[in-house]
């Protein structure tokens, strides 16, 4: 029987809920398929701060790098704000994509049918929504140097090199041709010299691929269109700072950002996280929403391990779950449905994987 060995990262705030879920759904679909999933957990974030003084400790970069893939939660809260920048858990997570070399972070958002109501946006404009925002995550404005505060002033740096858009272009490029074939590159090139090499090399790169259609918007257009008309993009490619931001627009076109998983691949161990925070208002009162977790997961069978039915099973799972009007608070829509908890969505989805 093959058998994997997965990092958690369980993390902070509603990180150790999600995950729970995530892996009783991956745990049931083993059996359904047949293959052994050993886990070892690993502390980052403010956990990680409260235990070790170090958001990310030298113990958990460790334990990443020997394992086959690792399923991350979130991490943060208010508690560790007041940190210096480098403590603080948003650093722990930042220097492990580093350290693992993730550049690509692979960020769909696919608009589920049963929850079209759920959306703050009309149904008729987000209907058939299928995009992936291929967002650069090791480079840009936040990494770039110099950087730097005092009492009077702050600065940071948006630099990227060829080599670092070539490599992420491609990526986009090879999504794009698995998919719809448009490829939307997002910049600021009106304004920004790094965006206009980005522009350059993107358009470069396009060279090897004929058969992709290439369209260049800028960020603040791009932010228009996607809420005016989603449908018009298949792959989104952008630098970190937009990616981030673009990635937490798109999700709100699903109805919630508790439903997007997302990829973080690159050079060595790939990184499967959902796309929201820790959430810390509303943790440990099992109200949060796991699928954004449980989809996560089933990217972790499909990009790394390859057990492609046992993903696919997995989404098919979520898609009958929300059909039969099971909903967690965030996607409830006047309270019509059954709302259900953390660990009973967790619950319902593992039943409908055993007997699909
Ligand atoms: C994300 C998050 C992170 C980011 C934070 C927690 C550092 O917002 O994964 O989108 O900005 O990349
Ligand atoms: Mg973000």
């Amino acid at each position: 029987m093959k058998s994997y060995n997965i990092a958690l990262i369980k993390g902070d705030g509603i990180g150790p809920e999600v995950i729970d879920e995530a892996k009783k759904v991956l745990d049931a679909v083993s059996q359904v398929y047949n293959f052994k999933i050993k886990y070892e957990e690993y502390l980052m974030g403010g956990c990680a701060y409260d235990a070790y003084k170090n958001p990310l400790p030298e113990i958990t970069i460790q334990g990443c790098l020997k394992a086959d893939a690792i399923l991350f939660g979130a991490i943060g809260g208010s508690k560790w704000d007041n940190l210096p920048r480098e403590l603080r858990p948003e650093s722990g997570l930042l220097r492990l994509r580093k350290e693992l070399e993730v550049f690509a972070n692979i960020r769909p958002a696919i608009v589920f049918e049963e929850l079209l109501e759920a959306s703050t946006l009309k149904p008729e404009v987000i209907a058939d929504t299928d995009l992936v925002i291929i967002r650069e995550l090791i480079s840009g404005i936040y990494f770039g140097k110099p950087r730097g505060k005092d009492q009077n002033h702050g600065y940071n740096t948006m630099a990227y090199t060829k080599k670092e858009i070539e490599r992420i272009a491609k990526i986009g490029f090879q999504f794009a041709a698995n998919r719809r074939k448009k490829l939307c590159s997002v910049d600021k090139a009106n304004v920004l010299e790094v965006s206009q090499l980005w522009r350059e090399v993107v358009t470069d790169v396009s060279k090897e691929y004929p058969e992709i259609e290439l369209t260049h918007q800028y960020i603040d257009n791009a932010s228009m269109q996607l809420i005016k008309d989603p449908r018009q993009f298949d792959v989104i490619l952008t630098g970190n700072l937009f990616g981030d931001i673009l990635s937490d627009e798109a999700g709100m076109l699903t109805g919630s950002i508790g439903l997007l998983p997302s990829a973080s691949i690159g050079e060595k161990v790939a990184l499967y996280e959902p796309i929201h925070g820790s959430a810390p208002d509303i943790a440990g009162m099992g109200i949060a929403n796991p699928i954004a977790a449980i989809l996560s997961a089933s990217m972790l069978l499909k990009y790394t391990l390859k057990e492609t039915q046992a993903a696919e099973a997995i989404n098919q799972a979520v898609s009958k779950v929300l059909k039969k009007g099971c909903r967690t608070q965030d996607i409830a829509h006047f309270g019509a449905e059954k709302i259900c908890s953390t660990s009973q969505m967790g619950d319902l989805i593992t039943e409908c994987l055993e007997r699909g």
